[in-house]
């Protein structure tokens, strides 16, 4: 069949004077069969021109689009092709980011940059956290969040580039800086997207501060700002995984992350009669060794759980029996009963044993953040949504921390990774490290995820 005909036999279908809705039409039979003639018909002349006579939406084609993925085709190749134009406007804007880098809820100079550019788009913005920004695209529902983190780390750049952090003692070293510029990247796709009619609903970027101290999500949550959320997405940049390769996986992905400090107060006294004192010391060790006992004795074991004691402070000199002794430590699980019934057992042993010994007993959560878990529900509109990208399943979860789980207090969330590891360009240094970096040519795929998330979760959460 020649290309010429197959393109005159579409145009027969696909003049429908004055309707704009093929399933009001005709119902959703003759639909379906008829987008079977069609589809067979493309896969014979392979011309990608032809999707457009299907994607046209003045036709309303493209809210049929559940069920025939040819409709969405044009929309698809249109995302990919303008996040890759975008990649070197996404590198400048991560190097300049890069280049100021700025600590939690101090994210000044970043937060600005992205309110003028999200401005100059036509987004209405609103300030959130303190130097948050939540901008919204669309309107009614479903409201599909995207969230970027900004903040920085307290280390010293030991990358010689010529973006290198202008700040002494602070870096980018977790990709904060490629999370903001990816956002900024799809904002611009998006909102031409939504300007035409092809996403549905309403889309919130979320700039979120203060991820590195665990408290900047949290933060947006109580400001309401993003309460009317359906589903949160979020990327992470992965040295762990080959540039390009975005890794997903559903349920737990990383770890809850509650650091705590407990404070025991006795009575001070000389070491020759102790019987006069209450001494702290002897109570924190036992205390410390019953923590430990926790997650081996009482938790099943097949649930991961960590519970490490990490410093006991009391005393200063060998003849005071001090009148204060401090544990620190943090706890790890990645089910959120599992973290409840954890941290109430370490506030419940401690008082035990110290009010047991005649001494006051405080104690305190530092940072505190429940496990991230992706839904999987979400999971299936993520695997469809990417499928124009490279994805693989992490197979375990990660026992480190994001404070993007706050989000699951309001919506279904889903976290995934994109790989930035690149050997030959040096960007396997893990997350943290001073010579942590990132393949900047693959920051597309992040821009593009975004995009694809934007449009499918609306779609199929409608
Ligand atoms: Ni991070």
């Amino acid at each position: 069949m020649g290309d010429r005909k197959v393109i005159l036999s579409v145009k027969k279908y696909l003049i429908i004077p004055g309707n704009h809705d093929l399933r009001a039409w005709k119902g959703k039979n003759y639909v379906s069969s008829l987008l079977k003639s069609i589809f067979k018909r493309f896969i014979l002349c392979r011309k990608l021109k032809l999707v457009k006579l299907y994607t046209q939406p003045s036709l309303g084609l493209t809210r049929l689009s559940n069920r025939c993925f040819v409709l969405n085709a044009e929309v698809i190749s249109r995302i990919i092709s303008e996040a890759k134009a975008m990649n070197n406007e996404v590198v400048r804007w991560r190097r300049e980011i890069h280049s100021y880098p700025e600590l939690g809820f101090q994210e000044v100079r970043t937060s600005k940059m992205v309110e003028e550019e999200l401005k100059s788009l036509g987004y209405t913005t609103c300030k959130v956290a303190e130097t948050g920004i939540v901008a919204s695209v669309g309107s009614g529902e479903p409201v599909i969040g995207l969230r970027a983190d900004m903040d920085a780390l307290p280390i010293q750049e030991e990358n010689d580039v010529p973006y290198k952090s202008k700040v002494p003692g602070r870096m980018h070293a977790c990709g904060h800086d490629a999370h903001t510029a990816m956002l900024l990247g799809a904002a611009h796709i998006i909102k031409k997207l939504h300007d035409e009619g092809l996403i549905k609903g309403t889309t919130k970027l979320i700039f979120q501060p203060a991820e590195e101290i665990g408290t900047g999500a949290k933060a947006v949550v109580d400001s309401g700002a993003v309460d009317d959320v359906k589903a949160f997405f979020g990327i992470h940049v992965w040295p762990f995984l080959p540039a390009g390769i975005i890794g997903i996986k559903d349920g737990p992905f990383l770890a809850s992350c509650d650091d705590f400090k407990v404070v025991v107060k006795g009575k001070g006294g000389h070491p020759s009669s102790p019987h006069e004192a209450i001494d702290p010391i002897s109570v924190v060790i036992d205390i410390a060794n019953a923590y430990m006992k926790v997650a081996g004795r009482e938790i099943d074991p097949l649930q991961p759980v960590v519970i490490s004691v990490t410093s006991i402070r009391a005393g200063n000199t060998y003849n005071i029996i001090p009148e204060e002794a401090i544990i620190e430590g943090t706890v790890r699980t990645l089910d959120r009963e599992v973290r409840n019934y954890v941290i109430g057992r370490l506030k419940n042993i401690g008082k035990f044993y110290a009010e047991g010994m005649g001494c006051a007993f405080k104690f305190h959560l530092l940072q505190s953040m429940p496990p991230t878990v992706n839904d999987p529900g979400l999971g299936s509109i993520v695997r469809e949504a990417l499928q124009p990208l490279r994805v693989v399943e992490i197979p375990k979860p990660v026992m480190g921390s994001e404070d993007f789980s706050f989000y699951g207090n309001v919506g279904a969330t889903y976290f995934v990774a994109l790989g930035t590891g690149n050997e030959k360009k040096g960007t396997t240094y893990p997350n943290h490290h001073p010579r942590f970096n990132i393949d900047e040519d693959v920051l597309w795929v992040g821009v593009a995820a975004h995009t694809l998330f934007a449009t499918y979760a609306a779609e199929k959460l409608e």
